[in-house]
């Protein structure tokens, strides 16, 4: 005979639990059918990069980058005096990373491949198998998951011999670049249909080169700095090359990712217009023009400034070496979208208060520009302010300077020192800078897909573990490196799912799945209650 009684009772719970959490999703769904939505081609995305995330540094026939040989040699150098020997463990962890990519329900990932990890030495006469092994586990577990690989050639992880031997500062890595590109696109071209060449040339030739508070920590802001830039422009430009002449059949899209925040002049003077010209030329436009503009080359204000500034030092040639006609051609035209990174704002002036400020020579002098940001503007980590209506004029910006091109948001995101997973100002900033992304979308911008920086909690450089950006928190202190959701990763999620930004969904992460949880625990137990009448009265 049925169980009848039982029967009646599972099923009065089961009818309970569904169509309370079905009332809730409706009562969402409408709440959320008047907000604007993202386009349904729209691609929402997270991002890491390899020596941040993925530790095991001397693994699986790993050489040494430059990253590597700091950490040997002056590992006090970073703010907590870690190193990113484990870092979040990803080398291991990976298929755990790619779980939470699905809980999130992402269509991207952007992650990048170690150089020293493929090719310990850096030339392509030794390939290293683990780490071409490594990387197809990697691909092949996103594309069984329906996650688009964005893939990073390069973020800073230089192979140390190369470092040696000149690194950015010798012509001779457009070679070295172009030569591992190739193995690259030989091994993965056939499931990689996104490249990315290279990661913030700003950043990256200021933190090696200029500031040198990066690997490998020369500080000359005002000539190795430009010549690391240069060299990058012509690197990147040879990856182009190979891949567009050697790999066409594979039928992908390869562009630079280049970081910019916003300058906005700091009033309607003639000298602040001027002042964000001359700021947008040296910190956008010294890399984005030669590629993106109609006749390539650097900003012309931006060779004129240095010019005059390196005469008036006494130097017979300008401290920002010239292309020839044939590199400036060889540049132009080398990326099929613009890969933008943006987290910040700054207005811009010039007067004569910044006068001696600046270290002689150096591009901050060269540029001779005054920044500040507004006080009210939350603060994240020390350079990070949050004004989500700059990525909403900096993406209508680009558009009008360089012609309409399809921009990808390849890194946006907020970091502070907060613990725990209660990040309203993370929150705040997602929902903030999404919301300047359908702005811009609606102003006609070509953009098709937006990432967040960063999937987790990493290595954060020069601070260390200090500096927190992940949606999901990392515990460092925990050998297994366990990750949890944080409240921006279900914000991020419902995002994702509904595709609107609903400023009234408030999921609470230490719940497991948000809002609708507590209220299903509740009403379960009332059907249970009834149900144990029901049985009772049978
Ligand atoms: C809510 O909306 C989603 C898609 O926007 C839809 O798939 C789902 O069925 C809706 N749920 C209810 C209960 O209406
Ligand atoms: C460079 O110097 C020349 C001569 O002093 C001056 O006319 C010109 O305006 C200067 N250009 C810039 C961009 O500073
Ligand atoms: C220069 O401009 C800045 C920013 O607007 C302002 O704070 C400062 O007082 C000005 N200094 C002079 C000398 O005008
Ligand atoms: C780490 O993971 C292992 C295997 O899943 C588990 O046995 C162990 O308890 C975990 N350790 C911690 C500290 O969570």
């Amino acid at each position: 005979m049925l169980p009848l009684k039982e029967v009646i009772v599972l099923l009065s719970i089961i009818y309970g639990i569904t169509s309370v959490s079905l009332k809730n999703e409706e009562a969402r769904n409408n709440t959320q059918r008047n907000l604007r939505r993202f386009p349904p081609n729209f691609l929402f995305g997270v991002a890491t990069s390899s020596y941040q995330i993925e530790g095991a540094w001397n693994e699986g026939g790993k050489g040494w980058s430059m990253w590597d040989h700091l950490m040997r040699t002056d590992p006090d150098h970073m703010a907590d005096g870690k190193t990113g020997d484990i870092a979040a463990n990803s080398y291991h962890l990976y298929k755990r990373d790619i779980e939470m990519m699905k809980e999130l329900g992402v269509k991207i990932y952007r992650f990048s491949i170690s150089w020293p990890r493929i090719l310990p030495f850096g030339r392509p006469d030794y390939v290293n198998p683990e780490g071409v092994a490594y990387y197809n586990n990697l691909i092949n577990e996103l594309l069984a998951n329906d996650i688009t690989p964005f893939v990073t050639i390069y973020h800073w992880e230089l192979p140390q011999n190369l470092n040696e031997q000149g690194g950015w500062l010798t012509e001779n890595i457009v070679d070295w670049l172009g030569d591992y590109a190739r193995v690259l696109f030989q091994n993965f071209g056939d499931r990689v249909k996104h490249w990315l060449t290279i990661n913030e040339p700003y950043i990256h030739c200021n933190n090696g080169y200029g500031r040198g508070n990066h690997p490998p920590r020369i500080q000359s802001p005002g000539i190795a700095f430009y010549e690391c830039g240069r060299n990058i422009l012509l690197a990147h430009a040879r990856a182009y090359h190979i891949y567009k002449e050697e790999f066409a059949f594979q039928g992908g899209q390869i562009a630079i990712v280049i970081s910019s925040d916003m300058g906005m002049p700091s009033d309607d003077s003639e000298s602040s217009a001027e002042a964000v010209e001359d700021y947008r030329a040296f910190y956008v436009g010294q890399y984005m023009d030669p590629i993106f503009s109609a006749n390539g080359n650097y900003p012309q204000r931006l060779i004129d400034r240095v010019a005059n500034a390196s005469a008036s030092q006494g130097l017979s040639q300008s401290r920002l070496r010239p292309f020839t006609q044939e590199q400036i051609d060889y540049i132009r035209g080398t990326s099929d979208f613009l890969a933008l990174n943006h987290y910040t704002s700054k207005y811009v002036y010039r007067n004569s208060s910044i006068i001696g400020t600046f270290q002689v020579p150096s591009h901050q002098d060269d540029a001779f520009v005054g920044t500040y940001v507004d006080p009210s503007w939350t603060q994240g980590g020390t350079w990070l302010f949050t004004y989500a209506p700059g990525l909403y004029k900096l993406l209508v910006h680009l558009k009008e300077r360089y012609n309409n091109p399809t921009i990808y948001v390849t890194e946006n995101g907020f970091g502070d020192w907060a613990t725990g997973l209660i990040d309203e100002n993370r929150v705040a900033y997602l929902r903030g800078y999404t919301n300047a992304v359908l702005d811009a979308i609606d102003a006609g911008v070509d953009i098709r897909g937006y990432c967040s920086w960063s999937l987790m909690d990493n290595f954060e450089w020069a601070a260390g573990f200090t500096l927190r950006f992940g949606l999901y928190e990392v515990d460092f202190e925990d050998p297994n490196r366990t990750r949890r959701p944080r409240k921006a990763a279900l914000v991020y999620k419902e995002i994702i799912r509904s595709r609107v930004i609903d400023p009234n969904y408030n999921p609470d992460p230490y719940l497991e799945d948000s809002n609708s949880s507590a209220i299903v625990v509740k009403t379960s137990a009332l059907f249970i209650l009834v149900s144990a009448i029901i049985h009772k009265l049978l």
